[in-house]
């Protein structure tokens, strides 16, 4: 272990610790923005730098090993100074249109710049230098006129989820972000993950299909319905409608990593054609011979069609026998409810015939 100082707090953390996770283990906030737990340290924007005694210049503390007895001040009238320089310049490249909550919307970037009093419109770009909404990605929107250059989106790629989509193009004041050689992100592998968009701390990379809709009122914690794997994600509600799904790096299954289908699979939840009572064909319930095309639906309760459903199962087997029936579950569903299925298949009907949907 090495103790060191920071802020005059005693701070003891395991060898090859940053500077930067050592002082969010005590308790005391870095400004940064290149900087993600969950990726490889970059360095890049230098808003995280601190005082180190013995040192001449300010270092960024996302990438310094701590060591022993060092002495480390996070927040000075000199360092509050080089942050309002540092920010001052990654906005003069910066260019909102006002797309998106107006001007000044919620970003990890207008979050610090607030913090430390600069006045947005005069310190942003007056005009863009590129095309917004550039891809036509169906879930990624992408508009690099507020990409900052902190790479987080290229390591989240790569790092996160293996495709390497996104990389550095050009040089000097003309580098930009490109997905593969300059083509567009499908072109470039891309599978439409949003880890990019979830770890892009401006809203260069942002969900298409949430633009325009604002804040969310509330958060609800959940669990995808898609696979047995059993992702955590965070439903975005306003007026009672999912706007957006966002992940977040506590989940202990998936982190901030989910498929196209977690992220931007949502839809069905509000769709119109989406069967939210239970329905029976009618001739089932008047008791009348199957007219051809087996005739209309007719919604009813729960007692309904599951005693409907009961009677049904029971005829069948009564008459043809326990393995004239199979059971069909999900790998939706969660252990105990698979559970539930194999006893109602096994022990209620009495058949082995029973498989689950992963095996289709
Ligand atoms: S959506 Fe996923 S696969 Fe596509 S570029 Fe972003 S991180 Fe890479
Ligand atoms: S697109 Fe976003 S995450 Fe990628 S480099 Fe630009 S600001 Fe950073
Ligand atoms: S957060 Fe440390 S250099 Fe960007």
């Amino acid at each position: 272990m090495i103790t060191l100082k920071i802020d005059g707090k005693t701070v003891e953390v395991p060898e090859n610790t940053t500077v930067l996770r050592a002082a969010e283990a005590a308790g005391i906030t870095i400004p940064t923005l290149c900087d993600h737990p969950d990726l490889t340290p970059y360095g890049g924007c230098r808003l995280c730098v601190v005082e180190v005694k013995g040192y001449r210049l300010p270092m960024a503390s996302c990438a310094l090993p701590v060591s022993q007895d060092m002495e480390v001040i996070t927040e000075n009238p000199a360092l509050a100074e080089a942050r309002r320089g540092i920010l001052e310049l990654l906005l003069s490249d910066y260019y909102d249109q006002g797309y998106e909550d107006g001007l000044g919307g919620s970003n990890e970037l207008l979050h610090w710049a607030e913090h430390y009093h600069i006045d947005l419109e005069q310190a942003m770009a007056k005009q863009p230098r590129y095309r917004v909404d550039s891809d036509p990605n169906p879930f990624v929107w992408v508009d690099m006129n507020k990409c900052i250059l902190c790479t987080r989106c290229i390591r989240a790629c790569a790092d996160v989820q293996g495709r390497f989509v996104w990389s550095l193009a050009a040089r000097g004041a003309h580098t930009q972000v490109v997905a593969g050689a300059g083509t567009t992100m499908l072109d470039a592998r891309c599978e439409s993950c949003g880890a990019c968009v979830a770890y892009c701390p401006t809203g260069a990379l942002n969900n298409k299909m949430s633009l325009h809709l604002g804040a969310a009122d509330r958060k609800v914690t959940t669990t995808c319905t898609y696979c047995g794997v059993g992702c955590q994600l965070e439903l975005n509600v306003k007026d009672d409608k999912v706007i957006r799904v966002t992940s977040n790096s506590d989940a202990a299954v998936n982190g901030m990593r989910l498929c196209v289908k977690g992220r931007y699979g949502y839809d069905f939840i509000h769709h119109p054609d989406r069967l939210t009572q239970p329905q029976v064909r009618k001739y089932l319930l008047d008791g009348t011979p199957r007219p051809p095309g087996r005739g209309e639906w007719v919604t009813v309760d729960w007692d309904t069609a599951l005693d409907l459903t009961a009677a049904k199962l029971s005829a069948c087997r009564d008459i043809y026998g326990s393995n004239s029936l199979g059971i069909l579950c999900s790998a939706k569903c969660l252990n105990e409810e698979n559970y539930l299925f194999n006893k109602f298949a096994r022990q209620v009907i009495g058949t082995n015939n029973i498989d689950h949907c992963a095996r289709l």
